[in-house]
């Protein structure tokens, strides 16, 4: 019986020390596992050929809003600030210009009363009918849109055409400019964004009224800039 016991414990011994020297077992050693599937990419286009968004597209229109008659600081005007710059894009680009009219011209030509009617106009939240039809969108990828910054905004005429032609601005760059009398870009672009949510906003330029019908040559140069800045 005590031979048998003895020879019990030597075999335990000999089995304790052999699996000293045994490799572990990792349970990560999956190497004998199906290779996982490569991670699928929608873009199949290489980066550097994807077309980057904040670049000017081919084909442009301008649609602008502009008064003439009695202006600030420029007294009576024959052709107005915001219609002088949109000529400036336009000679610069090529591109086609659409001005918007108001349908039934009930802006008045002296500045005091153009005011009260502007104030009037946007405490109501208007939306002026234009009076003539709006060329086909399809055919322009970039959309350069200007108009007067009138009490700290669009003129309401501007909200018409944005809310009438959202569907058809969808995919389009989007570039505003303003001509004001110290308010600048008065936040033309936060407000084109927002009612324009399917598109892409660029960089926009502020004009000083003044300066269009007084300064030409040096609002050329800063229209100008601004352009070849978006690649023009
Ligand atoms: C109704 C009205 C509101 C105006 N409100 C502002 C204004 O809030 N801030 C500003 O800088 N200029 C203001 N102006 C000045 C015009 O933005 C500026 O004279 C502009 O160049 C006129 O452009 P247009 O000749 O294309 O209409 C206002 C002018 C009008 C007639």
């Amino acid at each position: 019986m005590k031979k048998l016991i003895c020879m019990i414990l030597i075999s335990a011994l000999i089995l304790s020390l052999a699996a000293c020297g045994a490799p572990a077992v990792s349970n990560n050693d999956n190497s004998s596992a199906e290779p996982s599937p490569a991670p699928v990419s929608n873009n199949t286009a290489p980066a550097n050929d994807a077309p980057a968004d904040d670049k000017i597209g081919s084909k442009a229109l301008i649609v602008y809003f502009s008064r003439t008659g009695e202006q600030y600081t420029v007294g009576v005007i024959d052709k107005g600030n915001t219609a002088i710059v949109a000529e400036m894009i336009a000679e610069k680009t090529g591109a086609d210009l659409f001005e918007i009219l108001p349908k039934e011209d009930h802006y008045p030509m002296t500045y005091k009363e153009l005011t009260d009617v502007a104030k009037k106009e946007q405490n109501e939240k208007a939306r002026p009918a234009y009076a003539k039809a709006v060329p086909d969108l399809s055919g322009y990828d970039t959309i350069f849109i200007g108009a007067p910054v009138w009490w700290g905004d669009w003129p309401m005429i501007m909200y018409t055409f944005f809310e009438q032609n959202t569907k058809a601005l969808e995919g389009k760059k989007l570039v505003p400019f303003s001509t004001h009398e110290g308010s600048g870009l008065s936040g033309f672009d936060k407000k084109l964004a927002s009612s324009c949510p399917g598109s892409t906003v660029l960089k926009g330029q502020a004009i000083r009224g003044n300066d269009c019908q007084n300064r030409q040559d040096s609002v050329r140069k800063t229209v100008n800039d601004w352009l070849e800045g978006l690649g023009y």
